[in-house]
């Protein structure tokens, strides 16, 4: 398979998580019926938590969750049930509310005051769950990304060290603007993966998505998720009308 870029413009937000929503459900049956499981890795922030709530909702009985098994691409040094928590956010608008074994669940352990022990034991629970070796990259069937205003993605902000990360499927990231360090895929893991969709929503997106997607001489490390590109996978950008408001008109159809 090669890779493709897709970018989706939908008219409102509530289109743009209904378009996401056919996709995960799209992946699921595609990766079920051809390899028996689904393996998703779930972004934070706010964005998705829409996406969420209307698979728990749509998708309850429909999905077949017991062979779905859960990740995050990205994770706060907080615990899980911290506000900042993206297991607890993804938690309460979908994974409490389906019928999802917990063994289905693999969350970041990021109580570990460690934030690089705890990136080092996420990334053998990979290596364990896709049994693969140290240096192998397992490709996950989906994962989920958003866009910080900063062209940020998972946790790989600019200039940071992660950037760099050539080896390790997740590794601690020091945010400096935030005082903190975050855990987070690395980029040779998401671009493994046999799809990547990002979900970018809103008009303080815009400047940033223009970067990525059109503007040559942004500097990659600058806007990392302009480092996102699956080698043997599909990318699909699913952006609504705002945050794709500095596009030029031939980028992206509905
Ligand atoms: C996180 C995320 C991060 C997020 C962007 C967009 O932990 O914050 O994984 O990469 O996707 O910051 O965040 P919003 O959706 O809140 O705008």
């Amino acid at each position: 398979m090669t890779s493709s870029t897709e970018i989706r413009i939908l008219t409102t937000p509530q289109e743009l998580f209904a378009a996401a929503a056919e996709e995960v459900i799209r992946a699921t049956t595609d990766a079920v019926s051809n390899r028996g499981r689904f393996t998703i890795a779930l972004s934070g922030g706010s964005t998705p938590k829409n996406l969420f709530n209307l698979l728990a909702t749509n998708a309850r009985t429909s999905l077949p969750w017991d062979q779905m098994f859960f990740f995050w691409s990205d994770e706060r040094h907080v615990p899980p049930t911290d506000p900042d928590s993206n297991y607890r956010m993804a938690n309460e608008a979908m994974l409490s509310k389906i019928p999802v074994p917990a063994a289905n669940i693999f969350r970041v352990p990021a109580e570990n005051p460690d934030a690089t022990a705890a990136a080092q034991a996420y990334d053998e629970t990979l290596q364990k769950f896709f049994q693969s070796k140290p240096g192998e990259f397992p490709r996950f069937d989906l994962i989920l990304l958003g866009l910080g205003p900063d062209g940020h993605t998972a946790s790989l902000f600019p200039e940071t060290a992660a950037l760099e990360e050539k080896s390790r499927l997740v590794v601690a990231n020091r945010v400096e603007k935030f005082k903190t360090d975050r855990i987070t895929f690395t980029l040779p893991l998401l671009n493994a993966a046999r799809s990547v969709a990002f979900l970018v929503s809103g008009t303080d997106k815009a400047a940033a998505l223009h970067a990525v997607l059109e503007d040559a001489t942004a500097p990659a490390t600058h806007y990392p998720a302009k480092l996102v590109h699956p080698g043997l996978g599909k990318l699909t950008w699913f952006l609504d009308k705002a945050a794709a408001s500095e596009l030029s008109t031939a980028t992206g159809k509905a």
